[in-house]
């Protein structure tokens, strides 16, 4: 049976219709050049004193503007402040806090055009991820906005078989450090920060040291949607310096944490030594995401989800496919089909509708992921590069998709546009199977099938977060693929989920006999 949606996902734009692209390339224009500023935003109030640095773009190094990082003095106010303004914030009624994240959406969408051109100049990220990101960011405000009036403004009766009145009440946690990554700048970082205040927190976010500047943008306007100063507030500065001083403190009570797998568990080290209370750690962190196609798959469709899955975003997505496994059968025309469908991707300019691949977000990237290319070209075999322009100066690395034999020869996950294919015969599906779930990651699964029992099997049996039949593995829309893995891809409940605020609140029983 098909469950219709109550509530609409934000529409986004679509630069193939003509009234629509005309208007967006004319704003677009007045951003081209434009130079923004990121600081800490404590109390509301912008403080520049810290240690600048300049923030060039991933595609062409030129200077997109300046970010001031946060210094220790600031970071002790930033929690006096957060730790003061929760009483009254938490007591507010949600409805008040749900609403301010609705006029946020709002902002969003009157500022996308901004926000589209700092997701290309500052992340790198092309035209159409930018647009898509804008359009997650505000479907998060707007769900959990919902979510929080349901699940706090209901304050169900529970049963009271003696005639007492029990009650359940559920409330904030107190202040939230919200850490978030820089290949969803935007989305992530307000996935975050929107989900822990709609449930009475205060917030204090760090976002990645990459992507400074739209996160400070997000900030300001989510004050001008009347989140008041001192519940939100920005501390900019390195993961590796701030991040261990704020996970460490008393007065942090909850960690909502997206990125590498490496640094979550850093974080949960750091929070497990700290004297006092146990608190939370929501974690969203990186996967060895495959895909399994199997002899009665069509292949045209495969290789159209294969490419999109692998290289969109230039593969810097947690849920792009990483390895694929085709059937021995029907390899020799896949990878045909692959090879060619990879000779047509366009390497280039971001904020160019044509381009399909732009750059990593910087040269510690590229080089990681070049190194990778180069050391598994070696032991692989090398099935397909795109070619990419010779003059391009920016942070890119050449699509790659390379054979080798077992997913175990990939120690870590490549956060690019690397495609490992390994293939199978018919017997071995479930060595493949074996092998996904041994790799301890399990984040997102891609099959290719005709053979609906088969597919749902394999769905059911690799211990993935998000499953995907006969479609491209990457984009889960909020609210109806709610996202998040397991194992060393994450701890839960999943973004965008009905499950998400209810690690968020704390809950407590009254049962009163008056
Ligand atoms: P990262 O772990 O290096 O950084 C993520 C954030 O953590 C940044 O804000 C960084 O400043 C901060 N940080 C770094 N060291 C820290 C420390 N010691 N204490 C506290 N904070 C610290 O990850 P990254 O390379 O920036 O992001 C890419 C990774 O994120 C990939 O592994 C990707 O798979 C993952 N990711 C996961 C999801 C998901 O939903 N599962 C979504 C996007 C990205
Ligand atoms: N939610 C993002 C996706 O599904 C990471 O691609």
């Amino acid at each position: 049976a098909k469950i219709f949606c109550d509530r609409l996902n934000s529409r986004g734009l679509n630069l193939n219709i003509h009234s629509e692209a005309r208007p967006f390339y004319a704003q677009l224009a007045q951003f081209e050049q434009h130079q923004w500023q990121a600081a800490p935003l404590i109390g509301g109030e912008v403080r520049t004193n810290g240690e600048s640095v300049t923030v060039t773009n991933p595609y062409d190094l030129s200077c997109v503007g300046t970010a001031i990082f946060s210094t220790s003095e600031q970071i002790e106010e930033a929690l006096r402040r957060a730790t003061k303004a929760f009483p009254l914030w938490n007591n507010s009624d949600v409805d008040i806090r749900a609403t301010a994240l609705e006029k946020l959406a709002d902002l969003l969408e009157l500022n996308r055009v901004e926000l589209i051109s700092l997701c290309t100049r500052e992340a790198g990220k092309s035209l159409q991820d930018g647009i898509d990101e804008i359009r997650e960011a505000v479907d998060f405000c707007r769900y959990y906005a919902i979510q929080a009036r349901a699940l706090i403004g209901a304050d169900p009766q529970m049963p009271g078989p003696t005639g007492e009145l029990n009650q359940l009440f559920v409330h904030g946690r107190g202040t939230f450090l919200c850490i978030s990554p820089w290949n969803f700048p935007l989305a992530i970082f307000l996935g975050q920060v929107t989900a822990a205040l709609a449930t009475g927190n205060c917030v204090i976010a760090k976002p990645a040291e990459q992507t400074n500047l739209i996160a400070f943008r997000a900030t300001e306007l989510a004050h001008q949607a009347g989140i008041p100063a001192d519940v939100l507030q920005l501390l900019p500065g390195l993961g590796r310096e701030i991040g261990p001083i704020l996970t460490a403190d008393e007065r942090i009570n909850g960690v909502c944490f997206t990125g590498s797998t490496a640094t979550a568990k850093h974080i949960n080290r750091t929070l497990a030594a700290r004297e006092g209370a146990i608190v939370p750690l929501v974690a969203e962190t990186g996967g060895q995401n495959a895909m399994i196609v199997d002899s009665t798959s069509l292949p045209e469709q495969v290789i159209t989800d294969v490419v999109h899955s692998a290289f969109q975003s230039a593969g810097q997505r947690c849920s792009a496919l990483r390895v694929l496994y085709v059937q021995e059968d029907v390899a020799p025309r896949m990878l045909t089909l692959l090879k060619g469908a990879m000779a047509e991707l366009s390497v280039g300019n971001p904020a160019l509708l044509s381009t399909d691949v732009g750059p990593v977000i910087d040269a510690t990237a590229k080089d990681k992921l070049n190194a990778h290319i180069e050391a598994i070209s070696t032991t692989g075999e090398l099935i397909a590069q795109t070619v990419i322009p010779t003059d391009i100066e920016g942070h890119f690395v050449t699509p790659t998709a390379v054979k080798i034999d077992k997913i175990s020869q990939l120690s870590q996950e490549q956060f690019g546009p690397i495609l490992h294919v390994i293939t199978y015969s018919s017997n071995q599906i479930q060595q493949v199977i074996d092998d996904i779930n041994a790799t301890g990651y399990g984040l997102t699964l891609g099959i290719h099938s005709r053979n609906e029992g088969s597919a749902v099997q394999i769905a059911r049996r690799v211990n993935v977060g998000n499953a995907y039949i006969n479609r491209n593995q990457i984009g889960a829309v909020v609210g109806v693929q709610p996202f998040g893995g397991q194992g060393l891809s994450g701890t839960g409940p999943k973004a965008g989920g009905p499950h998400y605020l209810t690690r968020f609140v704390t809950e407590k029983t009254i049962s009163n006999n008056i």
